[in-house]
């Protein structure tokens, strides 16, 4: 079975979560597209979503689904989204696609955050994948030089502007074994608006694709 197909099994097994109603938290990136799409095929029987970047604005909009400022709801019951890497613990690495801070939002407001994936994405530990984190751009250089000093390698994301008006870092070679006290540390660094790790606030649940077709759940 391919990726995409893993992607899109995990996506649909998290349609059973939407409650009839309700205002939902939808994340970013490929797998979170296919719960967009089956989300289209039942938009009569939510109220609306909360989108975490413009690009799923878009296309909650073009499947026909209500958007709704996160200001305006109270806590959401359910947020749906990807990620990059997750482990058993799930903990992740997320922002691949640059929505990492309005993610964190989004998940930091919602009750159950659900996590959809392939098994590649499941990892002993996180940070093979490169750790984005979103910086002010005069910032740039300084939050670089502190993640030198801390063994990373960090690569500036070149062209790519988040939806917040800032830059990203990738930061390369950087393992993290301990992610919680990790995320404490990079979020107390000046300049840094958020970092891809969602250890502080973890999946509720990971659904994940796997190679037979079957949908395994961690929680
Ligand atoms: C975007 C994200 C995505 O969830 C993450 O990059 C996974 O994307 P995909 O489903 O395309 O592999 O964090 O900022």
């Amino acid at each position: 079975m391919s990726n995409e197909a893993m992607k899109k099994a995990a996506a649909e097994s998290a349609i059973s979560f939407v409650t009839p109603g309700s205002v939902i938290g939808v994340g970013t990136g490929s797998t979170t597209n296919y719960f967009i799409e089956l989300l289209g095929d039942i938009r009569q029987d939510i109220e609306g979503a909360v989108a975490s970047s413009i690009e799923t604005e878009k296309r909650l909009k073009n499947s026909g689904i209500n958007t709704v400022d996160l200001n305006t709801t109270g806590t959401l019951p359910l947020y749906v989204d990807g990620a990059d890497e997750a482990t058993k613990d799930k903990h992740l690495i997320k922002g691949g696609g640059g929505a990492l801070t309005r993610e964190k939002i989004i998940a930091a407001a919602s009750s159950q955050f659900l996590c959809i994936i392939d098994e590649t994405k499941l990892v002993g530990y996180l940070g093979a994948f490169p750790l984005p984190v979103e910086v002010i751009p005069m910032a740039r250089s300084y939050v670089a030089r502190e993640f030198v000093k801390l063994g990373g390698q960090p690569h500036f994301r070149e062209g790519f502007i988040t939806d917040n008006g800032n830059l990203i870092l990738d930061i390369h070679n950087f393992d993290v074994l301990d992610p919680a006290t990790t995320e404490k540390q990079i979020n107390q660094m000046a300049g840094v608006v958020a970092v891809g790790l969602f250890a502080q606030r973890p999946a509720d649940m990971l659904l994940v694709g796997i190679s037979n077709g079957q949908v395994k759940r961690y929680t």
